[in-house]
């Protein structure tokens, strides 16, 4: 039977909060029914209301989502389009391109700062708060990097380093070097085509992409873009309901996906108040408010997380998770030595040492401090062969990789930078990232004496001040704008 056809006339009719009709490719729904499950908000989908609401919706969703979420009954019948106007057309995808223009030309680019830089002058302003922005204070985001600056290297001198060698292996797979793209959410906010582009320079450079559960594009649709022999794995955040996460599990599997990496640091989503900002200043025009939005916006996320994301996951779960996959199983956001020890004794084959990217819980420690605690537990269980111990967080440099692998990581991911390399100048920019990565770690490999990965060891690194935070701590920018100095009594006459 033919779908329903609305016009597009009668879809604008429908923009209040109880009456809330939408287009999304061509199609009607009626979303007011769900604008309190929404876990955007109530904000982004009133503003749409009545309206074709396409590009706000495509770069910050996976293409089948609606299908795997949207109750069917909320779909109403398809736009009809000889009635929709000129100006609601989609704009086209070369209007959206990267403009080049603005921007160094790519050989210019000497390091990962460098795409950072350009990004935040040339991203588009709610993609670059998306990907920036750390929870509250940002001190955890900060101190990723900071950490670093709290090891020294000790080099060796006198040894053959004619050739290095970067290459290593990670969950049984071949890598040319000991690095990964970590999971990050939404990239369509940067690039129009989304994490393929990730996807794509990966399989050129031989390293592993990690593919996010809330990624733009559908797991299909990155897993088409890979070449063949790639490897991928599979980033999960765990839905209340299990049978939705069980799916998406042997779906990932099925289509050839080499690792499960549970993210266990979001119980709840972090507040990321750049993000926030950027999304709430400007009120929707037209459309009628009763003035409890944010109220409703809180008590909606609130809800919609503890389905899209339980909060219930616990230790108990991990047996379930091994009955129904042959993957690898990696938790994802492990922050203390005795919870590696528990990730050990549960069999999971790997875990993450990550803090999010500084996203979630505001002064956790960061990535590289919380990696050696982890190594001395483990070692002090006698589990260190048990499982793989992966760390992320502020890597920028060659030498943030060599000290993660110095104390004992197999391998080290990177969020942002691929987002930021991707947003500027798409696969290219990624694929020179990762030369430039490459570049480095051989320079630091030749220089401290190790020709291949098995020869860096834990006495090459000087970690005594890691754990140290004294006169280190990281910039506290909102505080150091409100607080008001207090001053001598001649300061205060000045
Ligand atoms: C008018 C249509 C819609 C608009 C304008 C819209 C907009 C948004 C926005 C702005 C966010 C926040 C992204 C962020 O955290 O930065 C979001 C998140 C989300 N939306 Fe929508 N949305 C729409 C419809 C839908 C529909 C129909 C579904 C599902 C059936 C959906 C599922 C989600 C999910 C799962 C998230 C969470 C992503 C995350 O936490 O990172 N949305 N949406
Ligand atoms: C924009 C953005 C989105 C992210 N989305 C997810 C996600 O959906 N799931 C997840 O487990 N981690 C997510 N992360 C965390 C990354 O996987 C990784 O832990 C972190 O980015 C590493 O820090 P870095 O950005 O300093 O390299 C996200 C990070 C960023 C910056």
């Amino acid at each position: 039977m033919p779908h329903r056809l609305i016009s597009f006339a009668d879809v604008a009719k429908h923009n209040t909060k109880e009456d809330c009709w939408c287009i999304i490719h061509g199609k009607v729904y009626n979303l007011g029914p769900f604008l309190n499950e929404h876990p955007g908000g109530v904000g982004p989908i009133l503003k749409q209301a009545g309206k074709d609401a396409t590009e706000a919706f495509e770069p910050i969703h996976p293409k089948d989502i609606i299908d795997r979420f949207l109750p069917k009954e909320l779909y109403l019948g398809d736009v009809d389009p000889t009635t929709v106007p000129e100006k609601s057309v989609e704009e086209s995808p070369d209007a959206k391109a990267l403009n080049m223009t603005k921007k160094p030309s790519l050989s210019a680019i000497l390091n990962a700062f460098d795409f950072e830089s350009v990004a935040r002058r040339t991203m588009k302003p709610e993609g670059w708060a998306y990907y920036s922005s750390g929870a509250d204070d940002e001190l955890t985001l900060q101190e990723n990097h900071a950490a670093f600056h709290r090891i020294w290297l000790r080099p060796r001198v006198l040894v053959n380093v004619r050739t290095v060698d970067t290459s290593t292996t990670m969950l049984g797979t071949r890598s040319s070097l000991p690095l990964y793209i970590s999971a990050t959410a939404l990239g369509k906010l940067g690039h129009r085509e989304g994490e393929v582009v990730l996807t794509r320079a990966a399989g050129t450079r031989q390293i592993v992409q990690m593919m996010p559960t809330l990624a733009s594009c559908s797991l299909d649709e990155m897993v088409a873009a890979r070449a063949t022999g790639q490897t991928q794995w599979f980033q999960l955040y765990v839905n209340s309901d299990r049978k939705i996460t069980e799916r998406l599990v042997r779906h990932a599997e099925s289509k050839g996906v080499k690792g499960l990496f549970i993210t266990v640091d979001a119980p709840q989503l972090g507040r990321r108040e750049k993000d926030m900002r950027t999304k709430f200043v400007d009120d929707a025009p037209d459309v009628q408010r009763d003035g409890k939005e944010s109220i409703n916006r809180n008590e909606g996320a609130a809800r919609a997380i503890s389905s899209f994301i339980d909060p219930g996951l616990c230790w108990d779960d991990i047996e379930w998770f091994k009955s129904i996959t042959k993957m690898p199983i990696v938790l994802k956001g492990i922050q203390r030595g005795e919870d590696a020890v528990l990730a050990a004794k549960a069999g999971v084959a790997g875990i993450v040492v990550s803090n999010h990217g500084g996203r979630q819980l505001d002064t956790a420690r960061s990535g590289i401090e919380i990696l050696e605690e982890v190594m001395t537990y483990l070692k002090e269980a006698g589990l260190t062969d048990r499982l793989e111990v992966y760390v992320d967080g502020g890597f920028r440099r060659g030498t943030d990789i060599f000290k993660a692998l110095a104390l004992g990581a197999k391998g080290v991911g990177l969020g942002r930078p691929f987002l930021y390399a991707m947003s500027t100048y798409g696969q290219p920019g990624v694929e020179r990232l990762i030369d430039l990565l490459r570049d480095e770690l051989e320079m630091v490999m030749r220089l401290m004496g190790t020709p291949s990965i098995k020869d860096i060891s834990k006495d090459m690194a000087v970690v005594k001040n890691l754990s140290s935070h004294v006169g280190q701590a990281p910039a506290d920018s909102l505080y150091r704008q409100v607080y008001e100095r207090q001053s001598t009594i001649i300061g205060s006459k000045l």
